[in-house]
């Protein structure tokens, strides 16, 4: 199998980027995406030319490392999935396959496809805990919790932070990801004492980093690999407007 990769290269976040092309052959269906990133960054070291740069760290769909933008779509053509767990038997031979990293002024451009999200982890620092006194792994059954919360907190909990969301959105707005965060830890009884104080600062920060404001058009629904739903984000509004009045 032969394609030619379309990659987007860029020295630093200072620099000026463009897009390079690569004709690249010996490649198979059966190959993950990366995998073909990999065959080509072996040509370049053969051909002496600079490696591309890009990130992941599982491989599995579970650590949202290897975000980038796949022909226009975040982690490429297929629904719910990640870019590590696309495969090449979604291209045909001879495709040309057009890759960029994730687009927003709150995840600069690093290194060609590696961008800086640490914008999330300041985020997650203003109010992804907990301050219950857990102790070792209680009994399961301790705390009663009904399926519905259960599930409902587990749901939002499926993020794995990649950034799609952001870079689907033609506002750049991290509300999917920050909702899902906020929603899963409010949603449980562990959770609740702080509900308002983690509702607002972890919105605060996300404004602070300079996300955009959701407009609701529903693309970082779509182009979520686990699915966090966008109701999410109506239940994050609800509970700032509570801890705004309560909190
Ligand atoms: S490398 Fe971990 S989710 Fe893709």
């Amino acid at each position: 199998m032969k394609v030619t990769f379309r990659i987007w290269r860029q020295e630093n976040s200072k620099s000026k980027g463009r897009f390079k092309e690569y004709e690249t052959e010996g490649l198979n269906e059966d190959m993950s995406f990366l995998e073909a990133l990999d065959h080509l960054n072996e040509q370049l070291v053969l051909q002496g030319e600079e490696v591309i740069a890009f990130e992941y760290d599982c491989r599995e769909g579970i650590c949202g490392q290897c975000g980038v933008f796949i022909d226009g779509r975040a982690h490429g053509p297929h629904r719910n999935i990640t870019t590590c767990q696309l495969h090449m038997r979604s291209f045909k031979d001879g495709d040309v396959i057009t890759v960029e990293p994730w687009r927003a002024t709150a995840f600069p451009v690093l290194k060609d496809l590696v961008v800086d999200r640490s914008a999330f982890d300041r985020i997650i620092e203003q109010g992804g805990f907990i301050t219950a006194k857990t102790g070792t792994a209680p009994e399961a059954n301790a705390i009663p919790i009904g399926k519905e919360i259960a599930d409902k907190a587990m749901d939002a909990a499926a993020c794995i932070g990649c950034g799609a969301c952001v870079a689907a959105c033609k506002n750049a707005s991290a509300m999917l990801f920050t909702s899902a965060k906020i929603n899963h830890l409010n949603a449980l009884p562990q959770g609740k004492p702080e509900a308002y104080s983690r509702t607002k600062d972890m919105v605060a920060q996300m404004s602070l980093e300079g996300f955009g404001n959701c407009s609701f058009t529903g693309a970082c629904e779509v182009e979520c690999p686990e699915g966090i739903s966008i109701s999410n984000i109506s239940e994050m509004n609800s509970w700032f407007l509570k801890a705004k009045l309560f909190g």
